[in-house]
């Protein structure tokens, strides 16, 4: 490649799930601390980072025609930008993204993105370079201070997956489960309340199996953890995500019956409802089981909202065994949920198996289940009406004094007052109901 010009800009695009958010966040800092500026709004900009998702093939193809509109953006404006890929398609295909993409200068995976400006250095010369390295914790001390961030803020705890679901690429682009130190997450969270987070959103691929070593050396998991980060002044409510049912243990249900600042809302992904699918997953769990394990969150925080994950379509999966997922939503009644299509994916031991499910028959499936699901979502809304709650304002709404925000259950929700700001909690009163969002009416008290 021919060398360039230093990148004045910036623009970090993030795919995939809040993980990468995360990264996102944290590679823009990065950037932004050796001098390059994020990109004013509709500007194109000097350096893209694309950071990727590989979960799926629709989301791991995408990069790619984002390559493309990237590269004739710049050659119609007569310049031609630097493209790094970072995230999970960094990972899984390396160096071999160059060779389909020749525009990519920069492949660096998610345990490595710390060392981008040295890469970045390189590239300027007019090299390409590649560095999906996994010594993961070594790129959270080499990341700057967290100066300004959200109202609502994400704080990664835990990477990488040891499960091995046999749909699943993540313990192959994000490596071993491993957890950040306790001191670390403790002074990270009070940076970013100092730097405006009034919610801390705990992140990991598994984050209820963190581990870890408190002050005195004694061994805490993600309940200890919880108990502590309540504990700063400032930060209002604190939540968890994504959690695996193998990991779920009694003191964190107990934490959500007796910690304020927990919100009463958990993301428990199933995938199936049939039992024999579920094994077939190596999902470690039974239908029974989970939801046995739900009824334990409930008697502790009965209020709980309840979100999950659903995959339709897993090789073998007979309309019998799709019933049985449609059994499992209609008796937990969540509150919202994902549910995606099975898509194969390379060096995955599914992708192997014989019977995969013809592509119509994944699409009816899918319309089935969201349909269900769906109609779960309004019912739970509609039961929410008349309820009194905190909205912590995240936005400002389309009209002057509106705000949109978030409930405890983590439904949108909009209201008017002015005089709010971002970061407010404010009491209110649930009054309608849609199917994605409820309005509300501000209130003297919650
Ligand atoms: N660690 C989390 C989330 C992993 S990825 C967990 O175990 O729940 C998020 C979701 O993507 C998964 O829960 C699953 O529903 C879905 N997913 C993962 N691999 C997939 C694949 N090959 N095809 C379709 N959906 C998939
Ligand atoms: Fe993937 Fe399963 Fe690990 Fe979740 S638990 S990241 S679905 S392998
Ligand atoms: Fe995607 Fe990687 Fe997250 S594959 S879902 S970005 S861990």
């Amino acid at each position: 490649m021919r060398p360039t010009d230093p990148p004045r800009t910036f623009r970090v695009k993030s795919f995939g799930c809040q993980m990468n958010v995360y990264d996102g966040e944290r590679i823009g800092e990065l950037l932004a601390e050796h001098g390059i500026a994020p990109a004013p709004d509709g500007e194109d900009a000097d350096l893209v980072v694309l950071n990727t998702c590989h979960i799926r093939e629709k989301a791991a193809e995408k990069v790619y025609s984002d390559i493309g509109r990237i590269t004739k953006a710049g050659r119609e404006a007569g310049k031609t930008p630097l493209i790094a890929v970072a995230g999970c398609v960094a990972q899984a295909e390396g160096e071999d993204i160059m060779t389909r993409a020749p525009a990519v200068s920069m492949v660096v995976g998610p345990q490595a993105y710390h060392r981008l400006p040295q890469m970045l250095d390189l590239a300027v010369a007019g090299r390409r370079v590649t560095d999906t390295d996994m010594p993961a914790i070594a790129k959270f001390t080499a990341l700057p201070e967290r100066r300004r961030v959200a109202a609502s803020a994400f704080l990664t705890v835990q990477e990488g997956c040891d499960k091995f679901c046999t749909y699943c690429v993540v313990p192959y682009t994000r490596g071993a489960e491993i957890s950040r130190p306790w001191t670390d997450l403790v002074a990270e969270a009070c940076r970013l309340v100092e730097a405006g987070a009034r919610e801390i959103t705990l992140l990991g691929q598994n984050v209820s199996a963190w581990r870890g070593e408190d002050r005195r050396g004694r061994a805490v998991g993600l309940a200890d953890l919880i108990r502590e980060l309540a504990r700063i002044d400032g930060l209002a409510r604190i939540r968890y995500t994504t959690s695996h049912p193998a990991d779920m243990d009694e003191a964190l249900i107990a934490a959500h019956g007796e910690v304020d600042k927990l919100m009463p809302f958990l993301h428990l992904p199933v995938q199936a409802g049939s039992d024999r699918i579920l094994k077939a997953m190596n999902r470690s769990h039974t239908a029974d089981g989970y939801l046995r394990l739900l009824d334990r969150f409930r008697t502790a925080r009965p209020d709980i909202a309840l979100s999950g994950d659903f995959i339709v379509g897993f090789p073998g999966e007979t309309e019998a065994d799709f019933a049985a997922t449609l059994a499992l939503v209609d008796s937990v009644g969540y509150a919202q949920a994902f549910s995606f299509k099975y898509s194969p994916r390379p060096g995955t031991p599914a992708a192997g198996l014989p019977d995969q499910v013809p592509r119509e028959v994944m699409d009816e499936r899918l319309h089935r289940l969201q349909a269900a699901l769906n109609r779960d979502q309004l019912a739970f809304n509609r039961a929410s009406v008349g309820r009194r709650c905190a909205v912590l304002v995240e936005r400002r709404g389309k009209a002057p004094g509106q705000w949109l925000g978030k409930s405890p259950w983590l439904q949108s929700v909009w209201f008017d007052k002015p005089g709010a700001g971002i970061g407010d909690l404010v009491p209110v009163e649930l009054v309608e109901a849609g199917p994605n969002s409820l309005g509300a009416r501000a209130v003297g008290h919650a």
